[in-house]
Order: C-alpha cells, then sequence, then structure tokens
C-alpha cells in the first residue's frame, strides 16, 4: 500500500486520494481464486468518480448499477451495457428505457409493479428487456453488518411469493438475482449465505420453471474498518464459491463488489484547525467532516460509534493524546473519531482516515452547510493526480 504522507505537498484539505494499484491488486487477488465461470462486477455506488470508473475499464467483467446517473457515467468511462446489472426498487420509466435501448445486461426486477413496468416498456420499445428476478431469501444471515434480506423489504420479490412463472410479453428472465447483506468479515456466514444462495436458486428454478443463465450474487465481502477486526480470508471465500459454482458450470455468477474493492484504497485527509479543551477533554477541529466522509463519522448506519483508522501524516512519531476528533460543521453528529489515540497532533497537522475509498464521496451528505465538495486525487503508478476538483456551493446553483 502507498503511504499518502508522500503527497502531503502535493494535495489541498480537506480531499481524498485513491491508490489504483490497491484497487487492481484486490481484484487480482480475487481472479486467482474465483471460479471460470464466476464474473467480478464493480459496484458503482462505492465510488462512482469517472476517473476511477475508467481506470476500471477492462479490470472488472462489469458493473452494478442503481440509478440512470450511475449507468451514464459508466458509459461514459467506456464500459459496456451488455456487462451492467442495474438494480434499484424505484427505477423510474426514463431509467428502465435507457437500460432497454442500450442492452443492458440485466435489469432487476424488485417487485410487481417493478416488472410490469419492465415489461410493458419493452413492449413499447419493441425491444427485449433482459430481467433477473431479485429475490428476498426468507432465511437471515446473521453475518452481514447491515442485512438487505430475510425480512420485510423494499428489495426483490419475498421468495414465498414466488410460487408461478411470471407472464411477460417482452421480456426474458435471464436469472436470479439474491443479495442478502453487506459488510460481511466471516468467512462462515459467507460461505452459508453461498450455501442459501445456490440451494434458493435450484428450488425456484424447479418451482417457476426457469432456465437460469446468471445468478447475482450480490455485494457483501467486508472490510476491517476498526480496531481488533481481522480482514476477511476473501481467498477461502472464493474456494467455498468454486465448490458450489463446479455443479453449474454453464452458470454465469456474478459477484459485484464496492466495499471490498474500493475502500481500503481510499484515504480522507484533512487538516487541523483548532485545538481545545472542554471539561477535560481535547477536541481537535478539522477542516473536514461527516459532509464528506459520512460513513468515518458513523452516521452511515453504525449502531455503536466505533473509530476507523486514524494517523497523524504530519507528526506520526510524537506521543498519543487520547482526543476528540471533529469536523467543522454546526452539529454535534460532526465527529471523526471518539477517545481517539492519536499522535498528538498541533494546528496546521494532515490527519487521514484510512479505508474510506468507499460510501465516502458517494454516501455524504456533499451541499450540508455549504462547504466546497473535497477534491479527489487518484495514484496512479507513483503519480497524483487531480481527477475532480473541489467545487464551492455556487457552482451547484
Ligand atoms: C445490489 C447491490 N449490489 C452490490 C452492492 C455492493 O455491496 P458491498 O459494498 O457490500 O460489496 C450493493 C450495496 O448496497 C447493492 O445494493
Amino acid at each position: 500500500m502507498t503511504n499518502p504522507a508522500r503527497y502531503i505537498k502535493e494535495i489541498q484539505t480537506p480531499c481524498y486520494i485513491y491508490d489504483l494499484n490497491a484497487i487492481l491488486a484486490r481484484i487480482s487477488l480475487l481472479r486467482k481464486h474465483l471460479p471460470a465461470n464466476a464474473a467480478l462486477y464493480y459496484a458503482v455506488k462505492a465510488n462512482s468518480n469517472l476517473h476511477l470508473l475508467k481506470a476500471l475499464a477492462g479490470q472488472v467483467d462489469g458493473l452494478d448499477i442503481s440509478s440512470g446517473g450511475e449507468f451514464t457515467q459508466c458509459l461514459l468511462a467506456g464500459h459496456l451495457p451488455q456487462n451492467f446489472s442495474f438494480a434499484g426498487p424505484g427505477k423510474t420509466t426514463a431509467e428502465i428505457e435507457l437500460a432497454i435501448k442500450s442492452a443492458c445486461g440485466s435489469l432487476s426486477a424488485e417487485s410487481p409493479d417493478d416488472l410490469k413496468r419492465i415489461d410493458s416498456t419493452a413492449q413499447k420499445l419493441g425491444r427485449p428487456a433482459y430481467v433477473s428476478l431479485r429475490v428476498n431469501p426468507e432465511k437471515l444471515n446473521e453475518y452481514f453488518a447491515l442485512k438487505m434480506g430475510g425480512k420485510a423489504s423494499q428489495f426483490g420479490f419475498d421468495e414465498e411469493s414466488l410460487k408461478t412463472p411470471p407472464k411477460l410479453k417482452n421480456s426474458q428472465i435471464v436469472g436470479l438475482h439474491i443479495y442478502a447483506g453487506t459488510q460481511s468479515l466471516s468467512v462462515e456466514g459467507l460461505k452459508e449465505n453461498l450455501q442459501n444462495t445456490f440451494a434458493l436458486m435450484e428450488k425456484l428454478s424447479k418451482r417457476l420453471k426457469l432456465r437460469i443463465r446468471q445468478l447475482n450474487i450480490g455485494g457483501g465481502f467486508g472490510v476491517d474498518y476498526f480496531a481488533g477486526q481481522k480482514p476477511l480470508e476473501a481467498a477461502a471465500v472464493c474456494r467455498a464459491l468454486s465448490k458450489e459454482a463446479i455443479r453449474h458450470p454453464a452458470l454465469k455468477i456474478i459477484l459485484e463488489l464496492g466495499r471490498y474493492l474500493a475502500a481500503p484504497a481510499g484515504y480522507y485527509l484533512c487538516r487541523v484547525l483548532n485545538i481545545k479543551k472542554s471539561r477535560g477533554k481535547t477536541f481537535v477541529i478539522t477542516d473536514g467532516g461527516m459532509h464528506h466522509n459520512q460513513s468515518a463519522s458513523g452516521n452511515l448506519g453504525q449502531i455503536i460509534k466505533k473509530n476507523h483508522k486514524i494517523t497523524n501524516l504530519t507528526r506520526p512519531r510524537s506521543a498519543k493524546l487520547k482526543v476528540e476528533l471533529v469536523g467543522c460543521l454546526c452539529t454535534p453528529l460532526d465527529t471523526l473519531g471518539w477517545g481517539l489515540e492519536l499522535a498528538r497532533p498541533r494546528v496546521g497537522d494532515i490527519l487521514c482516515v484510512h479505508n474510506s475509498g468507499a460510501y465516502g464521496y458517494t454516501a455524504s451528505p456533499l451541499l450540508f452547510l455549504g462547504h466546497p465538495t473535497p477534491p479527489e486525487y487518484l495514484i496512479e503508478g507513483n503519480r497524483l493526480k487531480l481527477i475532480r476538483p473541489g467545487r464551492c456551493l455556487q457552482e451547484f446553483n
């Protein structure tokens, strides 16, 4: 991994730095262990920066897309729509039209109404829609930090509701999409999920008399964000997938990963503006915050707030000090570290929040309080390149 401290003289804070080599290394590790009939897709929602997407063209087999905006961004980046899997519980007719006109690889149908709209749009356009039926499994998998299936949900058809083959005029069902949850660090949990997913596919293909050509097993490979967590042994999960895949050699298995590929490759850098004591605590106030990195602030679905790995790039070897690390916003929610042991900072130091490459820029309320958006840089080889400038509030008018 590249040390982001190398680049502190070349950047403006607050900012993101992404290390392309780190993403490519993860892709090649997975490829070494995945079965031949598995396609490795990248989940664009994790990080949709155009230059990053361009750099991933030819490196991944396809993309998980969630909106017309992401769809167009990926076309701009040079990816082929035949390799897109477009999912989302609320696709508009315009988005469905875009997908069908572009011969999108598969559109996940998430409910009876969604399927009806996909089919009628295909009929209106006189072009086929390639549909993946998204299924919300009955079984809950406890190992995912955020569960997408196994409960009442807006995502997919409840497994038990799928009793008869859907009647379609202009759509072909190419397969199933079964994505049970995100952020699992447990090999056992992910193995169990694979077994359940394949068993469900076999059950539904018989019950619905479907010839399933494609099985999308979603994402969910976790990242060790917090102290005490061990990195996921992704190779072991890929080997478990090979065991399932061997019984279905003609099936295209789509694994669509966001967090696992992008998070460890991203650094969020901010600068210390003020240091203040209040009632026995030391507050380190930075020019960054939750408006840029909602995930690290703990406001993106974390129940118990825990600290990401955060380091002082300017003064890495100074003695540790317990601090409350906060951003510059006028809300107590704007915290980046609680009781954080940090190499004693001074005003002007640059701090780094690690594992920030996924669901950072894309999942944050960037305009909240009207500060500029953070510029983004990409390390390609050894060179740092500005890949999106910061934008001030007035540029969104
Ligand atoms: C349909 C779908 N696929 C893939 C992903 C990526 O998940 P992860 O980042 O856990 O790999 C998501 C994330 O929400 C998703 O909704």
